[in-house]
């Protein structure tokens, strides 16, 4: 049985903890519905409501959506506000001054607390450190920085003057950065000298050094540098500054920049499909408005919660759920240095119980690394741990299989704490389907419902609704506050890759299949239905990876596929030809290591093929096109049961069923 026909039989129904749905803020199905039914009757009024009780506006907005332009949907477009003054001065007015914002976890396990006060003058202070350097409102700046509090201070520094900023996640290439900064037109960026991660210091400013000597980058006048280790850097006069001298004499208060909401607060990159990596650009109203709201529905956060996020704030997750959500809506929340796997296997356990987390958001892929340690070594296995503080765990990022989800539902959450399944995108800027903790009873597998507000539907390749139990495209179909407003730069991109006109130039196109429950309506994802691989919850193009590869010398051709893998959810596969002959053997092992490592330099760590396969050619048909759908089936090692007439080559699929 396929998994996902074994998905369409799961029957496992949890409903959530009476005492959960007693306390939470959307209590019951009813109360569910009952929005919905609001934002169904009075689509501009239910988010016009929200936008008003949730976020402190400088300017209020007179008109809720504005479709003119559409697909460029603007949300609150004249009403004017500050992330950062929403994040912080609000806290400072709530009471929340001395509450603790940040609990740092380091790798070492060092650990530094900061208040919402402390946060927000380091903010303010770096701010206008870098005011003081001449950037300003509209300003990109790109932050390639470790997981650290300064790097959260970076982004909200940004947000508080206007500047948009462009976070580089720090396992990225000297090449990626290049393309990036350039891309965005970068005036500066902000990073570390080294990032500490399982014990080893890994260099960012090197990285950085790199990046702009490769050219092209003139724009940027700056670098600062956040002092993580003091190992050796270089400096280069004129241009890099160490950060601690940058703010040391910057005054403790900023006034923030007043910007329209649909002033851009960031752009993120992210892998499509075709061509080069787009840049993601989100708005400053909505956008916050839906961080917001999705920590109060879905992740149900109190005052007494402590949030803990996994994610890098080089992810859109790291975004939306550790540098704005928490934020806004004045949560305390742990920020981990560290992996999964450092000093050993228990370490999220271990955090969870030394900080008494209460929230705990992770990856498909780090739980199910967890439950192999887990088996592997007991002394890490959770039970040796006191989880007695959560509440409620969540997942993000790739589809999470049944096994997954009830070994961290008995394992982890002890049967007591309800699981949110998330689904969502770079581009949806947070949740779009998932159960709501106190609501939804939950089905292992499946991110069950959208949230209220929440318009998606599953069409044929026509666009037309399918019933439920029929398989097909994942749709949005109307637009969102938190929506992607455009590819920077790029606006026909930002319309051919998400309202193609094929689908009446309406409907936002997510990129997924999803399957919908005949019985609940539940919906499951099916995963992407375009060339984009999800590997341990990270977003990587084949082409992207197949540019990498045939850019080296050596290469003629490359073809990728994703590979189904039981940890990392997908792993790559590349089928490389190179311009000499085929090599076999220890040779081909030591030249696909080769490759991989120069895969690794030109995008980085995370795109390197797992696997690598040498063949005289790739199966083509006679037209000359790659039939890649073999190639899956090869990648699987599986047998070739489909119709292979159209082949020219058919002798190759032998050659290339041999993995090394
Ligand atoms: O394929 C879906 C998968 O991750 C993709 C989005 O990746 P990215 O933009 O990097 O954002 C990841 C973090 C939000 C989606 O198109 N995906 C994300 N969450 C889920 C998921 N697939 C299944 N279930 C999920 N909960």
């Amino acid at each position: 049985m396929s998994e996902i026909e074994s998905l369409k039989q799961e029957s496992r129904i949890f409903e959530p903890p009476a005492d959960f749905v007693s306390n939470a803020t959307i209590s019951g199905m009813d109360t569910y519905r009952a929005m919905c039914s609001a934002a169904a009757n009075d689509y501009e009024g239910f988010w016009a409501a929200l936008a008003r009780k949730n976020l402190s506006w400088h300017r209020p907005f007179t008109k809720t959506l504005d479709e003119s332009e559409a697909p460029f949907y603007k949300w609150f477009e004249d009403g004017e506000l500050n992330v950062s003054y929403n994040c912080l001065d609000r806290n400072l007015q709530n009471g929340n001054a001395d509450k603790t914002a940040i609990i740092f976890e380091a790798d070492d396990g060092k650990v530094t607390k900061l208040t919402y006060q402390e946060l927000y003058e380091r903010v303010c202070k770096f701010a206008n450190g870098l005011k003081s350097l001449g950037i300003k409102k509209s300003d990109r700046v790109v932050i390639y920085m470790p997981m650290s509090i300064e790097g959260v201070v970076a982004m909200q520094a940004c947000a508080r003057i206007g500047a948009t900023h462009s976070v580089v996640f720090g396992g990225f290439s000297a090449k990626s950065l290049q393309e990036r900064i350039i891309d965005a037109g970068a005036v500066a960026v902000l990073t570390a000298d080294q990032q500490v991660r399982g014990g080893k210091h890994l260099p960012l400013k090197a990285i950085v050094d790199e990046a702009l000597a490769l050219g092209g980058c003139e724009a940027v006048k700056h670098v600062v540098v956040y002092k993580r280790t003091g190992d050796a850097v270089k400096l280069t006069a004129g241009r890099d500054l160490w950060l601690h001298e940058l703010v040391e004499k910057q005054a403790a208060a900023c006034e923030p920049e007043w910007v329209s909401a649909e002033h851009p607060l960031f752009i993120l990159y992210t892998s499509g499909s075709t061509g080069t990596p787009k840049g993601v650009q989100h708005s400053s109203g909505g956008y916050l408005l839906w961080a917001a709201l999705t920590m109060k529905w879905v992740f149900d956060i109190k005052p007494a919660d402590v949030f803990w996020c996994t994610a890098d704030i080089g992810w859109v997750t790291g975004h939306t759920y550790i540098a704005y959500g928490p934020l806004a809506v004045g949560a305390t929340q742990i920020v981990f240095e560290g992996i999964p796997t450092y000093p050993n296997a228990g370490r999220f356990w271990e955090t969870i119980q030394k900080h008494k987390t209460s929230v705990f958001y992770t990856a498909p892929t780090a739980i199910r690394s967890l439950i192999k340690a887990a088996d592997a070594t007991p002394e890490v296995h959770p039970s040796k741990y006191d989880l007695s503080s959560l509440r409620l765990l969540g997942t993000v990022g790739e589809p999470i299989n049944p096994e997954a989800w009830m070994w961290y539902y008995k394992n982890i959450g002890r049967e007591k704490c309800p699981i949110v399944d998330t689904f969502w995108q770079t581009e949806t800027g947070g949740h779009m389907i998932s159960p709501l903790p106190g609501a939804t009873p939950m089905v292992p597998g499946s991110c069950t419902l959208p949230l209220p507000g929440i318009m998606t539907a599953i069409v044929d390749e026509a666009g037309h609704d399918l019933p439920d139990g029929q398989g097909g495209i994942l749709v949005v179909k109307r637009p969102w506050p938190a929506m992607i407003r455009t590819i920077w730069g790029d606006p026909e991109r930002f319309k051919k890759s998400y309202f193609p006109e094929e689908f009446g130039g309406k409907l936002y196109l997510a990129g997924d299949g999803a399957i919908r429950n005949e019985k609940t309506g539940y919906f499951t994802i099916t995963g992407r239905i375009d060339d984009v691989l999800n590997v341990s919850g990270h977003r990587m193009g084949t082409m992207e990876i197949e540019s990498a590869l045939v850019a080296n010398p050596i290469v003629a051709e490359a073809a990728v596929v994703g590979k189904p893998d039981d940890t990392t959810g997908e792993s790559i596969c590349a089928f490389v030809v190179l311009k000499r002959s085929r090599p076999t053997g220890d040779e081909a092992r030591q030249i696909a290591k080769e490759l991989r490592d120069w895969v690794a330099k030109e995008i980085g760590p995370i795109a390197k093929p797992k696997e690598i396969r040498f063949g005289d050619n790739l199966p083509k048909t006679r037209s000359g096109k790659i039939m890649r759908r073999l190639l899956r089936v090869l990648a699987k090692n599986e047998e070739i049961s489909q119709d292979i007439s159209t082949l020219e080559n058919p002798a190759i699929l032998e050659q290339l069923k041999q993995a090394l």
